[in-house]
């Protein structure tokens, strides 16, 4: 059997592992062959599919990115559609795929799936926002990226006495602030789950500031104050017709600088959460989904991903990890809560 891998979407640390988990455990267990297409859906539409034999594998999970490329394709549009990638993977010789993607990803591979392909999931996102799966790999390595560059903020901060507000990603969601800014000591967090107020989080920075402290404000990029209708947005919308995000870090500095009189600036970590090498819990837990996948394959699980739930890696339905966002459940901010100020 031969077998198609993508990564599609935003890359994410962890991605070369589960590409190596899965070509090694599917040549030494099951004797499938593996192709990998390049730039996600892209590669799929076009047929460009390079070779992955065992040796293209050796090493690469510690490395961080991917070796497949990737992108935002959507293969719905342009050339592509259900009946012009069955068509290529007949050509190919190719009978199943492994997409390895986020949300947009594996919606894509849902409509397809329902139209026939033999398509399993891994879910992949630093923002952890799917559904289903307890851990997306690439999360824990952003948290720590995250957490490093604002304790590094903190001391600059400090020298200063300023306020330091640290924009992370999440999309819609406020995971990687929430863990970021707990490891870190944040006096606020603010997340898209939380319609907080200018006033509240100028209260927590006078707060943190008239005990000698630098006040530290991690905020997700998604996080809407309560003053806003929709999260700060100013880069259009990707190919999935989603916003932009980006920026609200740089919208709050003057707001709470004017209101509060203490001097603030702010940080945009962006992409940096995204690059570099994988933590060893994100190549453990992608090297098992990749593991996991191929299994998925052998058993004619399609329509289904790999997933997280305690320790174990199960098999879910695509619809169960589309349905809704992950959000930060309120207990978990409350909990946070306690610490602000
Ligand atoms: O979904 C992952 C993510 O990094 C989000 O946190 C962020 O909003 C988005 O992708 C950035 O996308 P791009 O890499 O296309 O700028």
């Amino acid at each position: 059997m031969k077998i198609g891998i993508l990564t599609s979407g935003g890359d994410c640390p962890g991605l070369n592992a589960v590409i190596r988990g899965a070509v090694l455990k599917g040549i030494k267990v099951h004797d499938q062959e593996f192709v990998g297409f390049r730039d996600g859906w892209r590669g799929v539409v076009e047929g460009d599919v390079i070779e992955l034999p065992r040796h293209a594998v050796r090493g690469i999970s510690k490395q961080g990115g991917t070796i497949l490329g990737t992108s935002r394709t959507n293969p719905f549009e342009g050339n592509g559609g259900a009946e012009a990638i069955a068509a290529n993977l007949e050509r190919l010789g190719i009978d199943a795929i492994i997409a390895i993607g986020g949300e947009g990803t594996l919606a894509a591979a849902k409509r397809l799936t329902d139209l026939g392909l033999k398509i399993v999931g891994v879910p992949k996102t630093v923002d952890n926002d799917l559904d289903a799966t307890d851990y997306t790999f690439g999360f824990d390595t952003a948290v720590q990226i995250a957490t490093e560059a604002i304790d590094r903020l903190r001391t600059t901060g400090e020298s200063h006495s300023r306020c330091m507000i640290a924009e992370v990603m999440g999309r819609h969601v406020g995971w990687i602030a929430l863990h970021a800014g707990m490891a870190s000591g944040a006096h606020a967090i603010l997340m898209p789950e939380q319609r907080t107020s200018i006033e509240q989080i100028t209260e927590w920075v006078s707060m943190a500031n008239s005990r000698g402290r630098a006040p530290l404000v991690v905020v997700a990029e998604g996080f809407v104050p309560s003053h806003l209708e929709q999260a700060h947005s100013e880069r259009g919308l990707d190919t999935f017709g989603r916003p932009r995000l980006g920026g609200i870090a740089e919208q709050l500095a003057p707001e709470i600088e004017a209101r509060t009189g203490i001097e603030t600036r702010a940080t945009i970590l962006g992409h940096i959460q995204r690059g570099g090498v994988p933590s060893s819990f994100d190549r453990v837990l992608a090297t098992r989904l990749g593991m996991a996948a191929v299994d998925s394959v052998v058993d004619g699980l399609w329509g289904t991903m790999v997933a997280l739930e305690g320790t174990e890696i199960v098999h879910v339905g695509f619809e169960a990890a589309l349905g809704n966002l992950k959000r930060v459940p309120q207990h978990r901010y409350d909990e946070a809560a306690i610490l602000f100020g």
